[in-house]
């Protein structure tokens, strides 16, 4: 049954057609491509597991599994026609083969963490079909080399604990959410905790193993300095399929040290975040890493609704240097021994990731994430620190939503000190980053409530953040930035989001796209897009193309 020969198909779906008329004529998709990957795979593919169709029960909890935004997974949500789970790296070669040869759309997912699902949903054309890499999961670690790679559809906090297996004092600077998958997570530029002393993951990428439109595997060698260069920070699904990363482990001491204060309205919060604005990123060591996270609720002693931002930081070091660290440069934050524990690398990682300090590493081996929910993010950068009174009507709005949080992450340190245009992520002079998010957990909520609130909350905090772009993450994927709305999609409708992702790395970018996949195979609702074909001609020759003059 999987594996059908041509004339049987046709034949059956003919008897499909005229004997069920509610049958979904794709069935026939689903034969050709087991067909296909059958004949264009070295290493043979067990279909009743690999392939899983909307007919199978296991589906729908499968599709969901590593999604985080439930938005995408209503029943209305466009779902693929099936899902493609390989076991090998040829596998994922003949899907591309196969994809292209049968013309059907794909999409590629690794951690599933995308916040507008281009991992997993395509709201620009169907049908499609996605490859899933979730069980492409291995991590090798060689210590002596200072180096690690890391299949696609290992989760980040794998790589964490299996780098920590092996070497107390090795590390890795990524995400701080352990669940995000390395495929997609990486390619977006990567930033956590050790940002500040070691930079992205992105910068710390040594060597990659990427499948080109025509299925061939590339290592770093094989794909030249651009594609290599576009794939860390370009952000995921534009290039190729990314199968492994090479990453450059760094230097962690025996000893982290972890804290957690709180300030809310009535304990000085407006007056310490101005200060943390000023210090955060120039003044405190870099081996200090200390956010925000702000969120709304109720003042203990008044029952009071008040805004609490509350600091959260690693460092790497012991309790006494941090003291010395924060007593010097933010005393404002009035922090005390008794606020820091001293741990691992590994267990920051999992304080910082949210897991309670009674949890056993192993969790991380799960690949699961801790929480799901309703949410619309967005996120902007900031050069100069917002005003006493900008962040007064900030506090004001935020206390209109329900489930507001924000995150305010700080530059600075070894960020500043790489080039704009090292790799395509392009935001490193600047203070600090700011993620908004609104989350709700019923799906009967008014969706276009939260997104109205969200969008107001923006166009309030302009004045406050970078313009000409204003500056946005590509790895916090916003759709209101704009959309390719056809397979066929102007650079210059797209520039809207592709400069405040990128910059001008965004004109390096299409001109790589152009050369790798000048037919557009690897799409989505915000991939790169490849110059149309009468520009590519009247560019030729030419050095810079003028796209936006
Ligand atoms: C709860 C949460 C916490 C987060 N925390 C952080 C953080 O601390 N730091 C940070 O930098 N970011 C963070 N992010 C953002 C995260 O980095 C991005 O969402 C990232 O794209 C997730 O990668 P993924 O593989 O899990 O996602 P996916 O949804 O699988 O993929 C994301 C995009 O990459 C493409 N893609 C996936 N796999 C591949 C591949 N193998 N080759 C090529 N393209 C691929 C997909 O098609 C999609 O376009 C967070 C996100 C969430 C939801
Ligand atoms: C599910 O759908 C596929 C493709 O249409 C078909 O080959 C298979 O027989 C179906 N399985 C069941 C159990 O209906
Ligand atoms: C459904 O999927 C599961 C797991 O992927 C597989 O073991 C099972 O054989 C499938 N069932 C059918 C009827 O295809
Ligand atoms: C690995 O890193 C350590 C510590 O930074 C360094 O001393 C050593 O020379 C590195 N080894 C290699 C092979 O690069
Ligand atoms: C907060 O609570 C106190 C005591 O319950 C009350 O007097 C005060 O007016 C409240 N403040 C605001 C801003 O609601
Ligand atoms: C793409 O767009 C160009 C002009 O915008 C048009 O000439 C061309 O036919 C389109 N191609 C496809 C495949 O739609």
């Amino acid at each position: 049954m999987n594996h059908p020969i041509p004339n049987a198909s046709i034949f059956s779906l003919f008897l499909l057609l005229i004997s069920t008329p509610w049958a979904h004529p794709l069935a026939s998709l689903q034969e050709d491509f087991s067909q296909c990957l059958s004949e264009n795979s070295e290493i043979s593919i067990p279909f009743s597991t690999a392939l899983i169709t909307p007919n199978n029960s296991t589906f729908l909890p499968f599709l969901q599994s590593s999604a985080q935004n439930l938005r995408y997974l209503v029943p209305t949500a466009p779902k693929p026609e099936f899902i493609f789970t390989p076991l090998h790296d040829s596998h994922v070669q003949a899907a591309v083969i196969c994809s292209k040869q049968l013309g059907v759309h794909l999409r590629v997912r690794s951690g599933g963490h995308d916040y507008e699902a281009a991992s997993y949903v395509s709201q620009i054309e169907t049908p499609f079909v996605v490859v899933d890499l979730a069980k492409l999961r291995s991590v090798i670690v060689d210590i002596q080399d200072n180096s690690t790679w890391a299949q696609a559809g290992a989760s980040i906090g794998e790589v964490y604990y299996r780098i920590a297996e092996k070497s107390k004092t090795h590390g890795f600077p990524a995400g701080l959410c352990t669940s995000l998958g390395v495929g997609g997570h990486i390619t977006g530029g990567a930033y956590g905790t050790m940002m500040r002393k070691y930079g992205l993951g992105a910068d710390n990428v040594i060597d990659a193993k990427i499948i080109d439109v025509s299925g061939r595997v590339l290592d770093r060698a094989a794909m030249g300095e651009d594609l290599f260069w576009a794939i860390r920070g370009g952000g995921g699904g534009s290039f190729g399929i990314i199968l492994w990363w090479k990453i450059k482990l760094v230097p962690v001491p025996e000893t982290v040290t972890v804290f957690t204060v709180p300030k809310t309205l009535e304990t000085g919060a407006t007056k310490i975040l101005h200060k943390w604005q000023q210090v955060a990123a120039t003044e405190l060591d870099e081996d200090l890493f200390m956010r925000v996270v702000i969120q709304v609720s109720e003042d203990s002693k008044t029952a009071n609704k008040t805004v609490t931002t509350l600091y959260q930081a690693q460092f790497l070091g012991g309790a006494d240097r941090l003291l010395d660290v924060v007593q010097t440069s933010f005393p404002e934050l009035g922090l005390t021994k008794k606020d820091c524990t001293e741990t691992s690398w590994l267990k920051a990682v999992m304080y910082i990731a949210g897991y309670p300090s009674s949890t056993p590493p192993e969790v991380l081996l799960e690949g699961k994430s801790t929480f799901k929910n309703y949410f619309k993010a967005k996120s902007d950068f900031v050069k100069d620190p917002i005003p006493e009174s900008g962040l007064e009507g900030f506090w004001k709005r935020l206390m209109e939503e329900e489930s507001p949080l924000v995150i305010l992450n700080p530059y600075g340190g070894m960020m500043g000190r790489i080039s704009e245009t090292a790799i395509p992520f392009p935001h490193r002079k600047v203070l600090f980053k700011i993620q908004y998010l609104t989350t709700w957990q019923d799906e009967k909520e008014d969706e276009g409530k939260h997104m109205d609130w969200i969008r107001k909350l923006y166009n309030y905090m302009a004045p406050y953040v970078t313009m000409f772009p204003r500056q946005a993450y590509v790895n916090y994927r916003d759709l209101d930035l704009g959309v390719n709305k056809k397979s066929n999609i102007s650079f210059i409708e797209a520039s809207a989001w592709g400069k405040r992702y990128f910059k001008d790395n965004f004109n390096r970018l299409i001109k790589i796209k152009t050369k790798v996949d000048p037919d557009n195979f690897f799409r989505h609702e915000q991939s790169i897009p490849p110059l149309p074909l009468p520009a590519r001609s009247r560019t030729r020759g030419h050095h810079h193309t003028k796209q936006n003059s």
